[in-house]
């Protein structure tokens, strides 16, 4: 899959990966739709790409895609538009931090529609529109190769996407679609401040540093994994490593380590 002279769909792009995603794609592809919540964040995104490259068309969907009306939009608008996109990039996510008992309902309800929802949704609506050879990315993540007490229902919607990223890459693959996901580990972006609660406490825990990755890192392998037809990329040795031992540890000793460490977080 080739990124130059691309039309990449970018959701999430208000903020953090989604905007680095706009940034690198900005100097390699000819548009770019940008699709998020807060437009005025994206229009400030979209003055900076354009003042930096000539010739980028950049275009703005502003949408909830926490809602099944805000997903179809975003469809419709593509295909009444005429942008012909040739990468979708499901990029826009967020966390909930804390014990699910205490969880806010509509907080649950969210995580739910934009990890999962949109996903197979924009995946689906966009496929036929998606000109090819074309290209899925995924943003998943490292949190999705284990149970995450804490995150409980975000780490489950994340084990969601890379499964599903997985299943479609075998299936698209013959009609030129490449389909493939990155799973970051804790990346500085406003996810973490997103997924606080009311009570303050934060996915910010101790003896994280080591597998902390910059944006632009995790950006840039993300990109390549889609190039290089590769399915899945976990951005940085720690975090692969990471990843690697979480899978060959038996599941018992898995959820040995996990209650002692939910212990010792209370
Ligand atoms: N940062 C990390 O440590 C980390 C690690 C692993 C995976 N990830 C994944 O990386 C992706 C990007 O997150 P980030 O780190 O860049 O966090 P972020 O800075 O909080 O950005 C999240 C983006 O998702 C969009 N979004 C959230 N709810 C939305 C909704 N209802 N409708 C439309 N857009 C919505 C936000 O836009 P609006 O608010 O403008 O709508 C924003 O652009 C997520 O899928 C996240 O799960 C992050």
């Amino acid at each position: 899959m080739k990124l130059n002279g691309s039309a990449p769909v970018i959701t999430g792009a208000s903020s953090g990966l989604g905007k680095e995603f706009a940034r690198q794609l900005a100097g390699r592809a000819d548009r770019l739709l940008l699709v998020a919540r807060r437009v005025e964040a994206m229009e400030q995104l979209k003055g900076e790409l354009v003042a930096g490259n000539s010739g980028l068309r950049v275009e703005i969907c502003g949408a909830d895609l926490g809602t099944v009306a805000g997903r179809a939009a975003v469809v419709e608008w593509v295909r009444v538009n005429g942008f012909e996109p040739d990468v979708l990039i499901n990029n826009a996510g967020l966390g909930d931090y804390g014990v699910f008992g205490a969880a806010e309902k509509e907080r649950l309800r969210e995580q739910v529609e934009v990890n999962i929802s949109a996903v197979v949704e924009l995946s689906h609506g966009l496929l036929p529109m998606l000109r090819r050879p074309g290209g899925i990315l995924n943003v998943s993540s490292l949190a999705g190769e284990l149970p995450m007490p804490d995150l409980a229902v975000y780490g489950a919607s994340k084990a969601f996407v890379t499964s599903f990223s997985e299943a479609l890459a075998v299936e698209l693959a013959e009609e030129g679609v490449t389909v493939a996901c990155v799973c970051p580990g804790p990346t500085p972006t406003n996810f973490g401040s997103n997924a606080r609660r009311a009570d303050g406490a934060d996915t910010n825990r101790s003896g994280q540093d080591f597998l902390k990755q910059p944006p632009e890192k995790v950006v840039a392998e993300g990109l390549r994994v889609l190039e290089t037809g590769r399915t899945r990329v976990f951005p940085g040795g720690s975090v692969a490593l990471v990843a690697l031992v979480f899978r060959l540890m038996p599941r018992p000793m898995l959820r040995w380590l996990l209650r002692r460490r939910f212990r010792a977080g209370r």
